[in-house]
């Protein structure tokens, strides 16, 4: 902890409202005032040094140092990232697999996720997979697009083919010729629309607006779609034939509220990220923060942990995120899924299914008891390990996921 100075731990553990009950020797109500403020722990007096350093020593690893967490998120980019993407969940492995096996085909590949799932991220790094880096990857927002638009923004227009077409402009498939066409918001398009895309797809060759000249575009197609595509399939809104030739392979991207176990490590990902662009040193996360991050259930996903983690990174003035620097709805009643430290389980709530309630408590109860073992051990993670029932290698995997580092020394 050489690193840090040492008053910062000092003044944690000495809270204001100790201070003005001092002849009180740290009652309950000044204790729980005192984590209410920011405080890691306390601990009531008299006390005696060993105790204080177990305190402290616990405590340093829940607010470990930047340097201490960059260097163990580069281990983790390094063992499980395609590139920038974070996350080691069952289910994101298994899109990770996904992203390996089909990034260096020429397979069309249709992306379905909830909003700010990653469903971007995804179809680049398949794009990346095929290995010609100057390849061009060309993104068209299929639901932004007027729709008189469309056909010249997918396939271009001769100079003089309608009145505002002033110079000839080559259309997406053009420019994705030999790379990747990626067709973001799919669901979105009109049925005239679908029709000359599958016509496209089909033939493996297009027409610019006011061109009899056929031109053949080698081009991978990859699309991507909050919308239940199959449903909108069912319903008559989307062609069949258009869905199976986009679907040859499917990637659902899970909703973050089904993988907390990734979210204290998006969470190094993105702070990191924020902070390098502010230039200024990542904070370190408080423990009742991430609990309440921990607990929240998501709904935009992993671009509303990001803007929640910059909107922190903004109302933090020390180095330290606490609870109330976070989003007021990541810390409301109605946006949690189950009981972190600071609330009963919503169980009751339309939002939680039975999984995702377990998963959440699976965290809770692991991280508690790794802490709580660590602490009894003086942080041996052997002795812990034992204690625990698993090896070591177990236990070092579940510190790394859920984010629980020994104090060093
Ligand atoms: N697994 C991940 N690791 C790191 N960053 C991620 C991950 N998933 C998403 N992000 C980040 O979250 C943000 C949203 O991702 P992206 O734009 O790919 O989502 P999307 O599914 O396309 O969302 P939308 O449906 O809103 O367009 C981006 O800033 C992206 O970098
Ligand atoms: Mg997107």
């Amino acid at each position: 902890m050489a690193s840090r100075p040492w008053t910062r731990y000092t003044q944690a553990l000495e809270p204001r409202s100790c201070r003005h009950h001092h002849d009180r020797h740290g009652s309950i109500p000044s204790a729980v005032d005192a984590m209410k403020r920011g405080a890691f722990d306390y601990i009531t007096k008299p006390f005696d040094n060993d105790e204080l350093q177990l305190v402290i020593r616990t405590r340093a690893a829940d607010v470990r140092p930047a340097a201490a967490r960059t260097s163990l998120e580069s281990q983790l980019e390094e063992q499980f990232r395609p590139e920038n993407m974070i996350g080691h969940s069952a289910a994101m492995a298994a899109v990770f697999r996904m992203i390996d096996r089909v990034g260096p085909l020429d397979t069309a590949v249709l992306i379905l996720g909830e909003s700010g799932t990653g469903k971007e991220l995804v179809a680049r790094a398949i794009h990346r997979g095929r290995g010609a880096t100057a390849a061009p990857f060309v993104a068209v927002n299929c639901g932004a697009i007027p729709l008189t638009l469309i056909e010249s923004t997918f396939f271009g227009h001769e100079k003089g083919a309608f009145t505002d077409a002033r110079i000839m402009r080559r259309g997406a498939f053009e420019q994705a010729d030999g790379g990747t066409l990626f067709l973001d918001e799919v669901g979105e398009l009109s049925p005239a629309a679908q029709a000359g895309l599958l016509r496209a797809l089909q033939e493996g060759e297009i027409r610019r607006i006011g061109s009899e000249q056929p031109l053949h575009v080698d081009v991978r197609v990859i699309a991507a779609t909050n919308r239940d595509l199959h449903q909108e399939v069912e319903a008559g809104r989307f062609r069949k034939d258009l869905y199976w030739r986009l679907n040859v392979v499917g990637i659902h991207l899970p909703p973050l509220r089904e993988r907390p176990e990734d979210i204290p490590l998006l969470i190094d990902h993105l702070l990191a990220r924020h902070a390098r662009r502010m230039g200024v040193q990542p904070p370190a996360l408080s423990p009742g923060a991430l609990s309440l991050m921990i607990g929240y259930s998501w709904p935009g996903n992993v671009r509303e942990l990001d803007n929640a983690l910059e909107h922190a990174l903004a109302m933090t003035a020390g180095t330290t995120i606490g609870s109330a620097e976070l989003p007021a709805r990541v810390g409301t009643p109605a946006g949690r899924l189950a009981g972190g430290r600071d609330g009963p389980p919503a169980a009751d709530s339309p939002a939680t299914t039975l999984p995702e309630a377990v998963a959440r408590a699976q965290i809770a109860v692991e991280a508690r008891l790794i802490r709580q073992a660590l602490n009894d051990t003086g942080g041996n993670r052997t002795l812990a390990a034992e204690l625990l029932g698993v090896s070591r290698k177990t236990l070092f995997n579940k510190m790394v996921q859920l984010r629980i580092d020994d104090a060093p020394g």
